[in-house]
């Protein structure tokens, strides 16, 4: 080989490796700048607690805009495209969330059932009241969900699609709440038409009345045990107290001992010392009851509304409610009985997310130097339980959610109440500042469960617009309100 040849090889060798290592170096850029942005990307979603299944935001991401994104499979949704497009105060639903939860709620339950050898039936009864609109109830019946009653008038829903005949025979609704002659005259005329309707008997006047009922009946009763939940009061109006359900001896057609203690509960433990406490009752309950077959343990399944609190799953909740049931109907001896569950709004929540616009700001002087942002919508209306039961919300931007600078605010809503506010409790919301946004949109998460009802007019303000988005696309379900639908509720 001549030197010549080999200097020339050995140029071609080094400019081919220089050009191996330049494009190596610009791919690793790429790649670091593919990550930086991946990581910066992340980074927002990170900061707004988006595209965590564990807090129930698994569904929602941020466009290459700053935008919100809900998706639905793979249609998905741009908030502030739809907000642009209907305006605002709007609440968006999206039912697709309610059959994924029914769905996989009924699917838990079932298989833990299988696995621990547990030999009752499981049955899911979605209470009306967590939220009664048609277009939340559907999907949950459409994912085989029963139905649960508080009032005539829920209980006249049904009859509804009863006459309708939108219902699979096989359905079964439970009736709580009070029974006023309306509500039971109701559930003897639809047990006549061939439903399966168990009324829940909370009194003994109630048991008086429904003394010659011919289908199956169920009991309610206060467990004397302390949780930690929203219902923590010190007594309850609901249900018989334990030593009273014992004192009725033989109850006929008793089929369903029923409890509900607490909403929110934030501990597994206060499900399973619940759990233990009623099937010792249900065991001595059967004693002269041999027809007692199913435990109806009501709700208190938590929702994460506050996203930075740890709060368990509920696969975690499912798993130790079978295996404890098991085991302490092994210690009792007793047969397992089928299981009943009531969860409202840890379906519902979840569904639904209410946006306002952010229409002023103002200086507030407290310590942290918070800014007030005034919106076009109301708490103690559209939020009643912001204003009830100091609801915690999570809020994020609809739009602009790629700011970096953030400031410190607390909301407020458009009454003249001093108490139409959202302050997390006294600290902050964190939100871009508006003087770098051209319009700001926010959206509260988890509002589907009972906001609806309990929502109000005060100051007269119009109640959102509701807006359906479904299969790929958005549908007004109720329409804004004008100053004339509102004038005429009020009789003008
Ligand atoms: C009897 C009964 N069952 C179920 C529920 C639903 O409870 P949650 O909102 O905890 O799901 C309630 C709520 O008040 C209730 O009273």
């Amino acid at each position: 080989m001549s030197g010549g040849q080999s200097a020339a090889h050995a140029t071609h060798r080094t400019s081919e490796m220089n050009a191996i290592s330049l494009e190596e170096t610009i791919q690793k850029n790429n790649k670091r700048k593919k990550s930086r942005t991946k990581k910066k990307k992340n980074g927002y979603k990170k900061l707004w607690l988006l595209g965590r299944e564990d807090v129930n935001t698994g569904h929602c991401d941020i466009s290459p805009e700053g935008e919100l994104i809900v998706r639905e499979g793979n249609f998905q949704y741009n908030i502030h495209d739809i907000i642009k497009k209907y305006g605002s105060p709007a609440k968006i639903f999206f039912p697709s969330i309610i059959s994924n939860r029914v769905r996989d709620l009924i699917e838990t339950f079932n298989a833990y059932i299988k696995v621990t050898g547990y030999r009752g039936r499981f049955a899911y009864h979605y209470p009306m009241k967590a939220n009664q609109n048609r277009e939340f109830v559907l999907p949950a019946v459409a994912e085989g969900a029963n139905l649960e009653t508080s009032s005539a008038n829920e209980l006249f829903l049904v009859k509804r699609m009863i006459e309708q005949e939108k219902f699979n025979t096989r359905i079964r609704v439970i009736c709580n709440g009070p029974k006023t002659e309306r509500y039971i005259e109701l559930i003897e005329e639809l047990r006549a038409k061939g439903l399966s309707v168990i009324p829940i008997v909370e009194n003994a006047t109630e048991l008086e009345r429904l003394s010659k009922f011919k289908g199956e009946i169920g009991v309610r009763v206060d467990l004397s045990v302390k949780t930690n939940g929203h219902w923590d009061k010190q007594f309850s109006q609901f249900g018989f107290a334990e030593h009273e359900i014992l004192a009725l001896g033989k109850v006929r057609n008793l089929a369903v001992l029923h409890y509900h203690i607490s909403s929110q509960m934030q501990h597994i433990t206060d499900f399973i010392q619940l759990l233990k406490r009623a099937l010792e009752l249900y065991a001595k309950l059967r004693e002269k009851n041999p027809g007692l077959d199913t435990l109806n343990i009501g709700s208190g399944a938590s929702v994460p509304y506050d996203k930075r609190k740890r709060l368990y799953s509920g696969k975690s909740l499912i798993s130790q409610i079978i295996r404890s049931a098991k085991k302490q109907c092994e210690t009792l001896g007793i047969r397992h009985p089928n299981l009943i569950v009531e969860w409202g709004q840890y379906v519902m929540a979840p569904a639904q997310m209410t946006i306002y616009k952010v229409i002023s700001e103002k200086q507030a002087y407290n310590k942290g130097g918070n800014h007030w942002y005034t919106i076009d919508g109301s708490f103690i209306n559209d939020l009643t339980d912001t204003w009830a039961i100091k609801q915690k919300w999570h809020v994020v931007p609809v739009n602009h959610l790629h700011n970096r600078k953030l400031t410190h605010t607390w909301l407020v809503g458009s009454t003249c109440d001093s108490d139409d506010r959202y302050t997390a409790g006294g600290s902050y919301i964190p939100l871009p500042r508006l003087e770098d946004c051209d319009e700001l949109f926010i959206a509260l998460f988890d509002t589907g469960a009972y906001q609806d009802t309990l929502a109000s007019h005060h100051c007269l303000l119009s109640a959102p617009i509701k807006l359906m988005a479904a299969n790929g696309e958005v549908k007004v379900v109720r329409k804004r309100e004008t100053p004339e639908d509102v004038g005429k509720q009020f009789g003008w």
